[in-house]
């Protein structure tokens, strides 16, 4: 049953109506909301693979959910809501290509569906960070150079390949979720899903460079680990000035790493 049909019952249940909790109702209504995982259009909320043919609605939903939002490209003012970023795009679209992706829509009424959420997962080999940031001298725009300038130096700086000894890593690169489904579960069952689709395809690592205080703490309940981290204040210029002046409660970047053992592999094929 969903929450807002759910809900009302329990707040009007005779047991509970004029009842003296100390609660205040409004904290009551969301604790049902968490309890039950359950959301508007909830009812209607289907996960699907994400194929090329979808990059348009895809790179929509991000313009006007992810672009303003995520936390370093908002410290960056990497662009205004709805707008769009080519060289953001091009990157998102590089992902898409993996066939790896999966989104969150909400298919309220027959035809009309609407991408609400989406996480974008790549293929990364050893080489490809090194080449990504040697690429990006070319790149004219400076907010976007100084966001990946960060990541690509990071994850060089802490190598997972040579930690790991793997040849390849299931990239979780993009999470995000439409500003009117936030709170819900989606980013949570959009990782819950990003890590079967890397098991089903026999990756052995996951990684994602998470940049929110949120984004961490929903990869660290899936099981990814911490394997570094870079504090937003000490990513300073040679003048000592915090380069990307991330906003409060997100302090630093974590590059979050999830490793699949073979035996565990087999275990989850079979009850795919
Ligand atoms: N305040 C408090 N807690 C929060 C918040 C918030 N604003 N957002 C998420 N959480 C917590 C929830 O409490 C929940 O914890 P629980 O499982 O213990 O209840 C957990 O995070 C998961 O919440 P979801 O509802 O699954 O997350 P949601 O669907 O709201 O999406 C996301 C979270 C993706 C971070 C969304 O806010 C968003 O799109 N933000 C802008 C883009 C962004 O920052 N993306 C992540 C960047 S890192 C990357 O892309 C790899």
């Amino acid at each position: 049953m969903g929450f807002k049909r759910l809900a009302p019952r329990i707040l009007n249940h005779p047991g509970f109506r004029g009842r003296a909790t100390g609660i205040p109702r409004s904290k009551i209504f969301i604790t049902i909301r968490r309890r039950f995982g359950d959301c508007s259009g909830c009812d209607t909320m289907e996960y699907q693979m994400i194929a090329p043919e979808h990059s348009e609605q895809v790179l929509e939903h991000l313009r006007r959910n992810f672009f303003a939002d995520e936390p370093l490209n908002k410290a960056a003012g990497l662009c205004q809501n709805g707008s769009s970023c080519p060289a953001l795009e091009a990157h998102c679209a590089e992902a898409i290509q993996h066939r790896m992706s999966v989104m969150a829509v909400d298919a309220k009424e027959k035809g009309a569906c609407k991408i609400v959420g989406v996480v974008l997962n790549g293929i990364l080999k050893p080489g490809d960070t090194a080449k990504a940031l040697s690429k990006l001298d070319c790149n004219d725009d400076a907010d976007f150079r100084k966001i990946f300038d960060l990541l690509h130096r990071h994850n060089l700086k802490h190598n997972l390949f040579e930690h790991f000894d793997v040849d390849c890593m299931f990239d979780v690169r993009i999470l995000s979720v439409d500003s009117c489904y936030r709170g819900q579960g989606i980013a949570n069952e959009l990782v819950k899903r990003s890590v079967a689709v890397a098991r089903k395809n026999g990756f052995r690592l996951l990684k994602a460079d998470a940049t929110g205080i949120f984004s961490q703490k929903i990869f660290r309940s899936h099981g990814f680990e911490v394997f570094s981290e870079q504090p937003y204040s000490k990513y300073t210029d040679e003048d000592g000035k915090v380069i990307l002046p991330v906003e409060a409660p997100h302090i630093k970047l974590q590059q979050l790493y999830k490793a699949i053992c073979a035996g565990d592999q087999d275990e989850k094929k079979q009850s795919l």
